[in-house]
């Protein structure tokens, strides 16, 4: 099978960039990991990339240059690999609506909650304060909202009472590992097929 070309956006430790390092390095994903692109240059996950040969850039906003200039930077790198698919990781900002009408339906973001609960920067603390019984992660389409494209998968991370946040959070973070390469495995394989807010799963029927 023809491999998929990604971008993996990161803000932090990349343990999501991780796995799917892992996960292509393996086998599992027929993926070639064009690039790693960070808005923030101590990002662990730049030297998690650089470690296995992948091309790791920062953009982030210098100066007073806008967020559409900075998003430019993002696209001209994205161009330059040739990526088809655009893998949002702990990707801490906002994407302009031009991005995500340049790349429609070719980004996808890896969120820690059951959406519609709990979207924005702090899915893990915002579920535990709530107190919910159940909480999860969202892998979803990205669109102009915050957080409301498209569900490709959910995966459940139930709350046990003698959780603490952190290992509530670390709970969370292995089925991120694990739906998030699902995710993109499902679209390389041409099985996600999006038709309004739904997106069918071919072959899952
Ligand atoms: C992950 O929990 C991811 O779901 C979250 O940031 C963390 C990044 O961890 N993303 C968001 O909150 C996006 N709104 P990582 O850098 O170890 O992959």
């Amino acid at each position: 099978m023809k491999k998929t070309r990604i971008a993996v956006l990161i803000s932090g430790s990349g343990t999501n960039l991780q796995s799917v390092i892992d996960k292509t390095e393996s086998g599992y994903l027929p993926v070639e990991i064009a690039c790693v692109i960070s808005d923030r240059g101590d990002a662990f996950g730049l030297e998690r990339a650089r470690k296995h040969n992948i091309s790791a850039f920062t953009v982030f906003p210098a100066g007073n240059a806008s967020r559409e200039d900075n998003e430019e930077a993002v696209i001209e790198v994205l161009m330059r690999y040739n990526v088809e698919l655009v893998v949002l990781a702990g990707y801490m900002r906002l994407l302009t609506s031009r991005m995500i009408g340049r790349y429609r339906n070719r980004i996808i973001n890896i969120h820690p909650s059951l959406l519609p609960s709990f979207p924005g920067t702090d899915g893990y603390g915002d579920a535990w304060r709530y107190g919910v019984k159940v909480s999860g992660c969202t892998v979803h389409f990205v669109d102009e909202g915050c957080d409301t494209g498209p569900i490709i998968l959910q995966g459940v991370n139930p709350v046990e009472e003698i959780d603490t946040f952190e290992s509530f959070r670390e709970r969370g973070l292995s089925v991120e590992h694990r739906i998030l390469p699902e995710a993109i495995k499902l679209y390389c394989e041409g099985r996600l097929v999006v038709d309004g807010r739904k997106v069918r799963i071919r072959g899952k029927e």
